[in-house]
């Protein structure tokens, strides 16, 4: 017995050790959790959470060695929120949306700042790990192995991130139960909620069924749709949404003279707010399709029930586009949320060209729109005999609109949308710089 614990304070303290040389800039601080009571009498020697003397003064020793400020050791933690609370009101530390932010913000990305069903994500919200599941839970069909929203299911990001973790496994002791629970049927059910438990981890028989434990893989509140037909929608949501157009102008149409268009395209997003989503403010800021209204970026940290409120006449009786129906409001609701992208970064305003493109990469990435459009791009002419339009016409003329097109797919037709996959926004503007060397005139 002695000389187990020996080997466990020696791990302890080798893991206190490995985490001192390793306290490097990079390495992310885990969360500390709750102080918690002053913890239990313990029975000595005995396995289990409760520590001996000896036990608790290595860990101290450890913690002081790794400049780190370990919590007592009192209990067995289970479920999210027996770690993530809110210690620091000024960071966030240790939510979960903090977990996010900080994660996004390593990979130089930005966490979207509101749940689809308008919980916000700020830092210092507590937030359940279901709502983190309306975007992180596993996709299905041409989402299979990503989230249904997010990039990554949350069990690819949270698995690795705590199994791999010294902190988790040797500070928390925690393992798989920290997490989940398996049921009456033998399947896996994950821990939302603080456990109620004893010094083993053992629920208590008063507040059974576990609170918060939930059956894996029940996306409840994710989206219906997915931002990519949000993007097609703000292309021409007429046609995606097979709904007939109009009669007349858009109302709104009236209130400036600048843009002569008539009909269907005063009704599509992209007219009024621009293929790079910042309206008056971005390229149609002059030229024919001026018209001094604004962008759409303002409403990225608005929740989709306000986004759709905007879009159902709800602020402005005239900005009604409610006949495309709820589902195509809530696909465009979680594009505006999720799906905008900076274009000044990827291309020069002033020539159009993608900035610091590799037409190389672009060329390798250009097979995929080969099978349809051809080789050369020129399969397919999306103008007319007498003025023809090729892959390289719109990218040349408006790249904008061509890397929306890429990220959001062509509406009602079966072109693929790169947002459903994997390809970064380097890759998008290497494709641009391939695709503006490509021919124009007709073949
Ligand atoms: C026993 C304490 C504990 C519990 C319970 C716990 N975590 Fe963590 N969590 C940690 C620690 C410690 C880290 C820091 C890991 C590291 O970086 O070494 C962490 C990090 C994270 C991160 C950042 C991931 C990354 O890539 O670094 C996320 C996200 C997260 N936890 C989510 C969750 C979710 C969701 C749950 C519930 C299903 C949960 N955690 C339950 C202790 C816990
Ligand atoms: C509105 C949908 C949405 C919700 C809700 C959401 N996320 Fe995310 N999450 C994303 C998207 C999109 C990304 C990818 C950001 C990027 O790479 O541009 C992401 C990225 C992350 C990452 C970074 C993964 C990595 O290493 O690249 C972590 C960690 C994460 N989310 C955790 C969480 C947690 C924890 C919650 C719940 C508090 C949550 N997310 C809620 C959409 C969401
Ligand atoms: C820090 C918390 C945490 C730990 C520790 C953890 N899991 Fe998970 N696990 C999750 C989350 C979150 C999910 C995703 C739940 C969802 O999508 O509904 C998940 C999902 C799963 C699933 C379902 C996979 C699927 O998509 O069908 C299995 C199986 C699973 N975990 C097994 C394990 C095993 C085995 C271990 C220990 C080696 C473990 N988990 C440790 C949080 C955790
Ligand atoms: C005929 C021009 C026109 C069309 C078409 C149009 N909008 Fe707008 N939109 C406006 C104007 C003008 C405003 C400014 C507020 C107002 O008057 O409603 C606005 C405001 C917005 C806002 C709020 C911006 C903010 O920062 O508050 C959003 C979001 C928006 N529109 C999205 C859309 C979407 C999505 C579509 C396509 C379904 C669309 N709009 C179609 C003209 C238009
Ligand atoms: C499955 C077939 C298919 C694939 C693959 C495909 N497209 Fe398309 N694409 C189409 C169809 C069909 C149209 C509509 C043609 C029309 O309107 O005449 C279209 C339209 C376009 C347009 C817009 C033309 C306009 O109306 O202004 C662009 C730009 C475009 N595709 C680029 C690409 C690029 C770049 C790729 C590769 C990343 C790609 N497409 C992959 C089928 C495809």
């Amino acid at each position: 017995m002695s000389r187990k614990i020996r080997f466990l304070v020696t791990y302890i303290l080798l893991g206190g050790l490995l985490l001192a040389a390793c306290a490097g800039p990079a390495g992310p601080e885990g969360p500390q959790g709750p102080q918690g009571p002053a913890g239990s009498q313990g029975s000595p020697g005995l396995p289990g959470a409760d520590l001996t003397a000896e036990q608790t003064k290595a860990l101290e020793t450890a913690g002081n060695l790794a400049a780190i400020q370990f919590p007592a050791l009192d209990e067995v933690r289970r479920g999210c929120p027996a770690c993530h609370v809110l210690v620091d009101p000024e960071t966030g530390k240790y939510t979960l949306p903090y977990e996010a932010r900080e994660r996004a913000e390593a990979r130089g990305k930005e966490h979207p700042e509101v749940a689809p069903d308008g919980t916000s994500l700020a830092v210092n919200e507590e937030v359940r790990v279901t709502t983190c599941l309306q975007c992180h839970a596993p996709g299905t069909g041409d989402r299979a192995g990503k989230g249904v929203v997010a990039p990554l299911a949350l069990r690819d990001i949270v698995h690795p991130a705590h199994m791999n973790s010294q902190y988790f496994k040797l500070h928390y002791g925690g393992n798989c139960f920290t997490c989940h629970n398996v049921n009456g049927q033998g399947d896996w059910e994950l821990l939302t909620e603080k456990v109620d438990v004893n010094n083993k981890g053992v629920p208590n028989p008063d507040s059974l069924p576990i609170p918060g434990a939930v059956p894996i893989g029940s996306s409840e509140g994710a989206p219906s749709g997915t931002a990519s037909r949000g993007g097609r929608l703000y292309d021409n949501w007429m046609t995606e949404a097979g709904v007939e157009v109009p009669a007349s102008d858009q109302p709104l149409w009236a209130t400036q003279t600048t843009n002569t268009r008539t009909g269907t395209d005063t009704w599509r997003c992209k007219e009024c707010h621009g293929w790079d989503y910042l309206g008056a403010a971005g390229a149609y800021g002059s030229g024919s399709h001026f018209t001094g209204f604004v962008g759409v970026t303002g409403v990225a940290s608005k929740t989709s029930d306000e986004i759709v409120e905007i879009l159902s006449g709800g602020t402005d009786a005239d900005h009604d586009f409610s006949t495309m129906g709820e589902a195509a409001l809530a696909d465009l609701a979680t594009f505006l949320q999720t799906g905008l992208i900076d274009f000044t970064p990827l291309i020069d305003a002033e020539t159009k060209s993608a900035v610091g493109g590799d037409a190389a990469n672009g060329e390798e990435l250009f097979a995929t729109c080969a099978s349809c459009h051809g080789a050369d791009g020129r399969v397919l002419n999306f103008g007319n005999e007498e003025e023809p339009e090729y892959i390289a016409t719109i990218a040349l003329d408006n790249p904008w609109e061509f890397i929306h097109k890429v990220r959001s797919g062509q509406p009602g037709t079966a072109m693929p949308a790169a947002m459903d996959g994997d390809w970064s926004l380097e890759d998008l503007v290497d494709l641009l710089a391939y695709a503006q060397t490509l021919p124009v005139e007709t073949p």
